[in-house]
């Protein structure tokens, strides 16, 4: 009779187990749903602010206002939407012009070697997105890329040397002695906005 009253005990702790297990599990993914599309909608306004402002640019001021603009203006938003949200909100390459702000972790880099991969099996880079949540020594972070495709207009900078106007040649040479980020096609990954979420207080 006791034995019983035991087991029976243990199945209603079990399943009381079971039923906080999938709670958490059901509201870990709603978590992770809301992150992701605060996440996309982020990357979303980035992307589009700062296309209208290169189009804006390249129509008045021509190549080499725009410069300034893949230059100054991408990372200033990045730097104001990281500001307003709490994240770290960047752009990185697949090869790179500004090592310091455009250089992927090691993170970054598989993401984009898997996105590469995606695209080769036909999937379109515009609908491919990847988040995930990861443990590091200081805490968990939620994590989200979009890759960013290069269109014809970034060819003038992010292109073959044929493609790249002289006076546009001589400032990147100028401003970025080891500059990686030319070669590319229309089409081809050119890297991602990559947004970096700390999800877990880190007490110091
Ligand atoms: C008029 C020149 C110019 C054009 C056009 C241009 N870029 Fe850039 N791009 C730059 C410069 C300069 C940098 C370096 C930015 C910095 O100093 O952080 C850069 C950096 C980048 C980076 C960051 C990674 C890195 O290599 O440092 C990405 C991503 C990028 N460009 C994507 C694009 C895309 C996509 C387009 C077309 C929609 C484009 N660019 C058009 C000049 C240009």
């Amino acid at each position: 009779m006791r034995l019983k009253n035991i087991s029976a005990a243990f199945r209603i702790v079990g399943s009381a187990v079971g039923i906080v297990t999938w709670l958490t599990a059901g509201i870990a993914m709603a978590d992770s749903n809301q992150q992701e599309q605060a996440a996309a909608q982020v990357t979303g306004s980035f992307l589009q602010e700062l296309s209208a402002a290169m189009n804006r640019e390249m129509s008045k001021g021509g190549p080499s206002e725009a410069i300034k603009l893949c230059g100054e203006l991408a990372p200033e938003i990045a730097n104001r939407l990281s500001r307003e949200n709490g994240w770290r909100v960047t752009r990185v390459g697949t090869r790179v012009r500004n090592p310091l702000l455009g250089m992927p972790d090691a993170w970054e880099q598989n993401i984009l070697r898997e996105f590469t991969a995606r695209a080769a099996t036909g999937e379109s880079l515009a609908d491919m997105t990847y988040s995930e949540v990861v443990s590091e020594p200081e805490g968990q972070y939620f994590r989200f890329m979009k890759p960013i495709a290069v269109q014809p207009k970034c060819l003038l900078c992010h292109g073959p040397a044929e493609a790249i106007p002289e006076p546009i040649k001589k400032i990147l040479a100028k401003h970025y002695p080891f500059d990686r980020a030319t070669g590319y096609k229309a089409g081809d990954l050119r890297g991602a906005v990559s947004i970096k979420q700390p999800l877990t207080r880190q007490e110091h």
